[in-house]
């Protein structure tokens, strides 16, 4: 499938509080390399990505991932924020092309597959703005912490994943209109929904997860494995 070319963003500077280790989640082992060095090699082998921009809250360790797993592409690191939302806005303010695509990939989802990545960035060229995200299985409950309020249902429902892209001056836009507004949203196409910009959404799958416990690294393990990328 040809694709339009894109540049990805890698928010990889949080400190990934709930994997109980010393060491930031994306700096993990996986299968042989970084959590980071997986992600960002998927990334690096596609044709279609121009550009891969990096938020860091620990450039010496990230130098030092590079060195050992060196990028084809053109690479910029930027400053890492406090808080996601900001570690992406510094990276967005690097796309300084307003119709550039733009993705948004979190460095703790080394098994996404190019096909999905491609999926999304179609979904942009076609509709302005798109995300990746998991039909839900389960029976989903809203409660108040104690007690089921609703049964939702979960045909209308999605997972949010990442990558989620838009053309470049679109996010800038409402990442610039968040921060006035002091929104933090807990996804970055949240801050576009809330402009009224409709957002494609385009079906992920389980496998594209998010490390966040010691249980999910043995989970992604096995899927590197299953994929071929071990
Ligand atoms: O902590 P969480 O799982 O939501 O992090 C998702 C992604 O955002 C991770 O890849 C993490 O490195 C990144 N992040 C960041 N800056 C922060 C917090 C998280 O770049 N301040």
């Amino acid at each position: 499938m040809s694709s339009p070319p894109f540049v990805v963003c890698i928010p990889a500077a949080g400190s990934g509080s709930r994997m109980d280790s010393g060491i930031p989640k994306q700096y993990l082992p996986l299968a042989g390399k970084p959590v980071l060095a997986h992600t960002l090699s998927m990334f690096d082998g596609m044709e279609s990505c121009e550009t891969i921009i990096i938020a860091t809250d620990d450039k010496r360790r990230l130098d030092h991932l590079l060195a050992e797993y060196p990028l084809r592409k053109d690479c910029f690191i930027v400053q890492g924020g406090d808080v996601r939302q900001k570690s992406v806005a510094n990276m967005l303010a690097m796309c300084t092309d307003d119709e550039a695509i733009v993705l948004i990939h979190d460095a703790a989802r080394p098994c996404i597959l190019p096909e999905l990545i491609l999926a999304v960035v179609h979904a942009v060229e076609e509709s302005g703005a798109a995300l990746l995200a998991l039909p839900v299985r389960d029976t989903v409950k809203a409660t108040d912490g104690r007690y089921v309020t609703q049964t939702l249902d979960r045909n209308t429902i999605r997972l949010a994943q990442t990558p989620q892209g838009a053309r470049a001056g679109i996010f800038r836009n409402a990442f610039a209109e968040a921060d006035r507004d002091g929104f933090t949203g807990t996804d970055d196409v949240a801050l576009l929904e809330r402009l009224g910009i409709p957002v494609r959404v385009v079906d992920g799958l389980p496998s594209n997860l998010k490390i966040t416990t010691p249980a999910d690294l043995f989970l992604a393990e096995q899927i590197l494995l299953r994929h071929g990328r071990s």
